[in-house]
């Protein structure tokens, strides 16, 4: 009985393991970065997604047009609108990502994707892949930069979490070997791990940052924790004026919230679930995972989302038009800076620090004691057009 059930697991790791080879073949193929001045019209797409995602969606479509009004007109950029990236429609196809939908995405140079829900057993929806997964995988966008910064605290973190890989590459082919016997499969790869880290140092040194945080748990996950590690001493080599250090996770979770030691801290490179876990940490002590937005960079594709889930609840509860859109709006100056608008970028970044951390003229509660979604899309707008607005951050951030 044994035997059979063992040469099964050996199919199916065989299985894995030869998808894997044939992704690392696909990595080795030299591909540039796409140059978006070179690009007209840039095609930005914009998914609703679930829960709060379409009303934080439309909220940041509004914004985000009203900024690029000239760019818009003179044919530079383009917003599409596509639709069908729901739990509803994904289940109706059982797939992660409708086939029409990934073609749609595709047409895309970049999108801004509203939060989708993640299927997990047993929650009434068929345990299908989850959609941010499939989309970061599909659209190999390796990158996943999530900044937080709180100026008056003197913090400004850049995570550099690596997407592709690690125990999200096969998270949905895990095996249960016998009834009592369950195992998923954690991949880290040469080429995966060297590009994460590359990124993470040229962001560094073009920022003009002096330390590297490498963060692992290498002295217990020995074999792919170890190799990303080895590969950053590699990458380092590249980087002489670059200072950079191993970190443990644990530790690391702890010196986030140790108020000595935390501003010390620059650009943090880690392998992708210990990356989901500390920016949800480190987003909260900027205010909330609401707050914070991120990139998910490939060399051709990106996609710009919220950190957080798509808080089903408030729907159901019918709060809906409460939902904070300041995350997808972080995610949208991203995108705004990562398709060459780095002006337009700087200031809704600044307005967003403004009316979330400092002015707070109309606060957020995500229900009827604070304001709409729609409302506080009008507050940010006013504060990119007030013609002080530089002075009025400096003077918030050094008060
Ligand atoms: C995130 C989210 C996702 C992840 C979920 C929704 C699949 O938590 O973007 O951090 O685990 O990566
Ligand atoms: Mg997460």
């Amino acid at each position: 009985m044994n035997t059979e059930l063992i040469q099964t697991a050996q199919n199916h790791f065989k299985t894995i393991i030869e998808e894997q080879l044939a992704r690392i073949e696909m990595m080795k193929i030299e591909t540039n970065w796409t140059d978006y001045s070179k690009v007209s019209p840039i095609i930005v797409g914009m998914l609703g997604g679930d829960g709060i995602g379409p009303t934080i969606s439309k909220e940041t479509k509004r914004v985000l047009e009203y900024l690029m009004a000239d760019a818009v007109s003179s044919g530079k950029v383009n917003f599409r609108t596509i639709d069908g990236l729901t739990i509803e429609n994904r289940a109706k196809h059982g797939k992660a990502i409708p086939d029409d939908v990934l073609e749609d995405i595709k047409k895309c140079h970049v999108t801004l994707k509203g939060p989708t829900h993640t299927p997990e057993q047993g929650d009434g929806w068929p345990n299908i892949e989850s959609a941010n997964v499939a989309m970061r995988k599909e659209l190999d966008l390796f990158a996943n930069v999530r900044p937080v910064r709180i100026p008056k605290l003197g913090i400004d973190w850049t995570f550099f979490r690596e997407n592709t890989e690690d125990l999200y590459a096969v998270g949905n082919q895990g095996i249960n070997v016998t009834e009592d016997l369950a195992i998923d499969f954690r991949v880290i790869t040469s080429q995966g791990s060297e590009r994460i880290i590359e990124a993470a140092f040229a962001h560094a040194e073009k920022m003009g940052n002096k330390n590297v945080t490498l963060v692992t748990k290498a002295n217990i996950v020995k074999t792919t924790d170890g190799k990303f590690l080895e590969i950053a001493s590699k990458v380092s080599k590249n980087y002489p004026d670059i200072h950079w250090e191993g970190w443990y996770i644990d530790i690391m979770t702890a010196k986030l919230i140790d108020e000595k030691r935390r501003s010390d801290f620059q650009v943090l490179v880690l392998p992708n679930l210990y990356g989901d876990i500390l920016t949800d940490e480190a987003a909260e002590i900027q205010g909330g995972v609401g707050t914070a937005g991120s990139a998910n960079l490939g060399k051709t594709y990106s996609m710009f989302e919220a950190i957080h889930g798509s808080a089903p609840r408030m729907v159901t509860e019918g709060r809906a038009q409460y939902a904070d859109p300041s995350s997808l709006l972080r995610a949208g100056a991203m995108l705004l800076e990562h398709i060459g608008f780095e002006e337009i970028s700087g200031k809704l970044h600044k307005a967003l620090d403004i009316c979330g951390q400092y002015e707070r003229k109309i606060v957020m509660t995500g229900r009827n004691s604070g304001a709409t979604s729609e409302e506080y899309g009008n507050y940010v707008m006013e504060t990119v057009e007030n013609s002080n607005i530089d002075c009025l951050w400096q003077n918030y951030v050094e008060a």
